[in-house]
């Protein structure tokens, strides 16, 4: 396994769909990679794009149709290419949950790199619990791929079409009310209005919380300053995961 300091076109070996909007991408390569760690994500003309790692080996991409890079990104077909730089970033650290509960919490495409996270869990001897959010059934990510690793899930939706009716944070007074599962730390990713949520929840039950945070990110290594965030964070470099709110600079 390596470290792509310049981009390098990987041959796409096959492209799942996952729901109407979100593909998973599988590389023809691997990395030395941690959950949480990202990817710079290139085509000819475009311009670069950061992706979390859904898995390093092989390098697998999650990808949300939104707009012009990622549209561009799922017209592509198996045996296509696609250029990748990284594993760029701090990802998210298992140290200290040795033996322990951990409680992950995921909304849209943020489930991806916590199920990176749940495959390196059992070599920390971590239990794993996750909440998966999204606004519908249909939109519902990964549930199968969480549900193999033995993880115990609880599903969210906005419109109650399955699991619990609301959002991800509204699931966790469930997981905390049992003592059995009591998470040492929460791990989370996904909209900023959810991770704030997760924080101030945590905050007030003293759980330290890990959270993936997203910004406009331009060259993905600490030297364009896009994606600085409060007192001077860069979000390439010091993040994207924060055990720490960069915005306020105060602890999660
Ligand atoms: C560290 C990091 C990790 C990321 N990981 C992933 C990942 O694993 N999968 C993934 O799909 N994207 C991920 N992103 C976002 C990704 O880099 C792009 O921003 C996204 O694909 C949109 O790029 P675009 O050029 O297609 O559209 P843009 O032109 O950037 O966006 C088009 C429009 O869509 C809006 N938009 C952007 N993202 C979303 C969204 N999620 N839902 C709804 N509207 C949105 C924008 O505000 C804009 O109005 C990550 C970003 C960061 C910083
Ligand atoms: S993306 Fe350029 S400094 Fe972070």
């Amino acid at each position: 396994m390596n470290q792509l300091r310049l981009p390098q076109a990987l041959k796409i070996n096959e492209i799942k769909v996952e729901n109407a909007t979100t593909k998973t991408f599988i590389l023809d390569g691997a990395l030395d990679a941690q959950p949480g760690q990202f990817v710079m994500a290139w085509l000819p003309g475009m311009e670069d794009k950061p992706f979390s790692l859904a898995n390093n080996n092989p390098i697998s991409l999650t990808v949300a149709a939104v707009g012009p890079f990622s549209r561009a990104l799922h017209n592509l077909q198996a045996g296509d290419r696609l250029w990748v730089r990284g594993p760029l970033g701090k990802g998210y650290s298992l140290s200290g949950d040795s033996s322990g509960h951990i409680l992950l919490i995921g909304g849209g495409y943020g489930v991806a790199p916590l199920h990176f996270l749940t495959r390196r869990a059992p070599a920390s001897g971590c239990r794993v619990s996750a909440i998966i959010g999204a606004r519908s059934a249909s939109d519902l990510l990964l549930v199968n791929a969480f549900k193999s690793l033995g993880v115990s899930l609880w599903l969210t939706t906005e419109d109650g079409s399955v699991g619990q009716q609301g959002l991800a944070t509204d699931a966790i007074s469930s997981v905390l009310a049992d003592s059995e599962i009591r998470p040492k730390t929460v791990y989370t990713c996904g909209p900023t209005g959810m991770l704030q949520a997760v924080a101030a929840r945590c905050k007030a039950e003293n759980i330290p919380v890990q959270a993936g945070w997203e910004a406009q990110m331009r060259c993905g290594i600490g030297v364009c300053g896009s994606c600085e965030v409060g007192q001077g964070w860069l979000t390439c470099l010091d993040g994207p995961v924060f055990s720490f709110d960069p915005v306020e600079t105060s602890p999660l």
